[in-house]
């Protein structure tokens, strides 16, 4: 019987149809999926930490009104992404553990600090924009719940990239100071959205297999790549110099050249060195631990309707 399963789901994925949650599939893909889904999920909730430090003192309430939205569909895309996890047999409860004991990891991009209100805007143009780069090919992947959260996911994600780069056009159509505060915000965060897609295709180990099952429809560095040239002529249009003296068109490529990533830099933060590592674990935890009477409560009463029913 196995064996005519196996076959059905190759068949299914060579196909480009979807693996949906109730049908057979090998452990090896079950496992990558909860991997790749759950640490998803992590890197929104981690992203509200970031982000949500200017809500208090944005400029205007037209911008708190934006950065609030934002960081709330950050929340949501978590939760989304919690339940498509869900459907693989992954326990939400043991996620969050797994998160707060870092044994599950979240995007690199979110240990470095946001030191000026300029960083929400170039976070909304640089990282929203990479994580587009990322999640639309992801609409395709073969497993249903994550590729269906996917579409929901990046039409929202479209609108935090688009707020992002309007709040950007305004500083820079500002004083003098507001230019020099986006260019620093720029320095600071074009790398680091670089390192987002992962390591060079040559050290992923994931890479291979993901491609193979259509979890990725892209390696790290086809889509490291399509962000670079799809980030120069908004830079240009923006009037901002992105920090890579080596970022040049190269005719015969049809592509950007762009320098060496520090991925030294990178392998510290998995490590759990960055800027920022500690004080988002530790965040996240007492956020945890001071919402455990509501989960008991809610517990508690859901034991007394089953009583009562
Ligand atoms: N930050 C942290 N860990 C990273 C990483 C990064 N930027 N890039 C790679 N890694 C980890 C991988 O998880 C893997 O570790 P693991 O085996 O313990 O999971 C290891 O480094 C080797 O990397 P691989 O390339 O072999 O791993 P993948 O094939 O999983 O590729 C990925 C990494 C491209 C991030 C892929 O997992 C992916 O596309 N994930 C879905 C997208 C995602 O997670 N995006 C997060 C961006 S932030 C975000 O979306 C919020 C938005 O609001 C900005």
């Amino acid at each position: 019987a196995e064996p005519d399963l196996e076959r059905l789901f190759e068949h299914t994925i060579e196909r480009d149809q979807r693996i949906e949650p109730r049908d057979w599939l090998p452990e090896g893909y079950r496992k990558t999926m909860i991997r790749q889904i759950a640490q998803h999920a992590h890197s929104e909730i981690i992203g509200m930490q970031p982000e949500g430090n200017w809500i208090t003192r944005a400029p205007s309430l037209r911008r708190k009104a934006i950065l609030l939205a934002k960081v709330q569909d950050e929340a949501g895309h978590g939760l989304y992404l919690y339940s498509a996890a869900e459907t693989l047999g992954a326990d939400r409860a043991d996620l969050t553990e797994k998160l707060i004991s870092g044994r599950q990891k979240y995007s690199s991009i979110f240990n470095y600090p946001t030191l000026t209100f300029a960083d929400v805007g170039v976070i909304g143009w640089l990282v929203d924009g990479a994580a587009i780069c990322n999640q639309v090919p992801l609409c395709r992947s073969s497993y249903g719940p994550y590729a269906r959260a996917m579409i929901r996911i990046c039409k929202e994600e479209s609108f935090h990239q688009r707020q992002g780069y309007e709040l950007l056009m305004t500083m820079m159509r500002g004083t003098e100071a507001q230019r020099a505060m986006v260019q620093d915000a720029v320095n600071r965060w074009w790398w680091p959205s670089l390192m987002m897609f992962g390591p060079p295709d040559a050290e992923s180990p994931n890479t291979a297999q993901s491609m193979a099952w259509k979890v990725k429809r892209h390696t790290n560095d086809e889509l490291r790549q399509r962000f670079v040239d799809m980030s120069v002529p908004q830079a240009k249009a923006l009037g901002v110099t992105l920090p890579d003296p080596e970022l040049k068109w190269n005719e015969e490529r049809q592509h950007h050249n762009f320098g060496p990533i520090d991925w030294d830099e990178f392998k510290q933060i998995l490590k759990g060195n960055g800027p920022c590592n500690a004080q988002r674990i530790a965040h996240r935890r007492k956020a945890h631990e001071d919402g455990a009477w509501v989960r008991e409560a809610a517990a508690a009463y859901a034991a007394k309707q089953e009583g009562r029913a």
